[in-house]
């Protein structure tokens, strides 16, 4: 189980395919196309005025864009990219290196900010807020608090919570998008450009095909991309169409909806254990000898997004669709 809830995430080869596959402009940056406006008009305006980018906040599930679009930020900036994350940054000592060094307008990238300590956390304010932070040399009698000037930098913070965020750290943003799952037409595009810069011949309805079970998560599609570029290869002459894609996903246990065997599983056990539900996620994670965490980061969104899961004030509950898609009747719905 926590091989295969690993493989949803990042792994080394996907890191590295990842970076030759992300897109380094916002021109290149496919979907999101409020977002990608709204951006486009801050960094126009932060230029025209010769001034840094206001501190931006991103939120949405793993793989939709939020790395990539604090890379493209620097670029579009011009500006030194520096990054960091929550979990990383044990002491507020850990950030002053960091901070220091940051130029004007640099990007100060953190991932997964809602995991930042409290200590840590208000340590950043200042330095948010009036570029300066604040530290304590000496101990006992001789301390002094010493004040150092910061350059203005970019703070930009990514979550997939942004509900633990704090008030007085959200509040600190001048700049919070949102991220969702893409649209079938995007992913399309984006399995488009990613078969172009790694020579795979895909043709439309093949592109389709993988979009259509890419949980409309470009990370997703690249990766299923890689899979089912494999299996043509092998099978075939490495053309993919939407027979050789259909084929190679059912191959690796991605069903039409584009759910995974971890997914199915833990409908499975909602379904078959807990009569559909409502079950909550500490149980629930523990009958599948997993983290809540994982669970509520990794599996749950698309299955909420898809409609297959609800979240209810009693825990999750299946619905009648993901009992219908799995072929299973939970007592509760019938
Ligand atoms: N809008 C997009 N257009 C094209 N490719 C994208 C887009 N968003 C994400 N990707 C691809 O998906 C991969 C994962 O995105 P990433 O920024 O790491 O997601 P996150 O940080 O939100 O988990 C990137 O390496 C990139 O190849
Ligand atoms: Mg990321």
């Amino acid at each position: 189980m926590r091989e295969v809830l690993l493989a949803q995430q990042e792994n080394d080869e996907d890191r590295i395919l990842n970076l030759s596959l992300r897109p380094e402009r916002l021109t290149d940056f496919v979907g999101q196309p409020e977002l990608a406006e709204n951006l486009t008009v801050a960094i126009r305006a932060a230029q025209k005025r010769a001034e840094p980018l206001e501190h931006l906040l991103l939120s949405g599930p793993q793989g939709l864009g939020k790395t990539t679009l604090a890379h493209i930020i620097a670029n579009e900036m011009g500006t030194k990219f520096t990054a960091t994350s929550g979990p990383a940054i044990e002491r507020a000592g850990d950030l002053i290196g960091i901070l220091t060094n940051l130029g004007e307008g640099d990007v100060l990238f953190i991932d997964e900010i809602h995991r930042l300590s409290k200590v840590v956390e208000e340590f950043l304010y200042p330095a948010m807020e009036q570029f300066q932070i604040d530290f304590v040399i000496d101990k006992g009698p001789y301390a002094k608090t010493i004040k150092f000037n910061l350059k203005r930098f970019t703070l930009i913070g990514a979550t997939t919570r942004s509900g633990f965020l704090t008030a007085p750290l959200r509040a600190r943003f001048g700049l919070a998008y949102h991220l969702n799952f893409y649209e079938l037409a995007d992913l399309v595009r984006i399995l488009q450009r990613s078969a172009g810069l790694l020579s795979v011949r895909l043709d439309a309805a093949g592109a389709q095909e993988i979009a259509r079970r890419s949980r409309g998560t470009p990370r997703v599609a690249n990766r299923l991309l890689r899979r089912v570029r494999d299996y043509a290869e092998v099978k075939h002459d490495g053309a993919v169409t939407a027979e050789v894609a259909s084929a190679a996903l059912d191959a690796q246990g991605i069903d039409r909806l584009g759910l995974d065997p971890v997914d199915r599983r833990v409908l499975k056990v909602i379904l078959d254990q807990y009569a559909g539900g409502p079950v909550g996620i500490e149980a629930l994670a523990a009958t599948l000898n997993e983290e809540p965490d994982t669970l509520v980061d990794v599996v749950e969104p698309y299955l909420l997004k898809a409609g297959l899961l609800r979240r209810t004030p009693r825990g999750r509950e299946a619905s009648r669709q993901a009992a219908e898609h799995l072929g299973l009747a939970p007592k509760t719905l019938l």
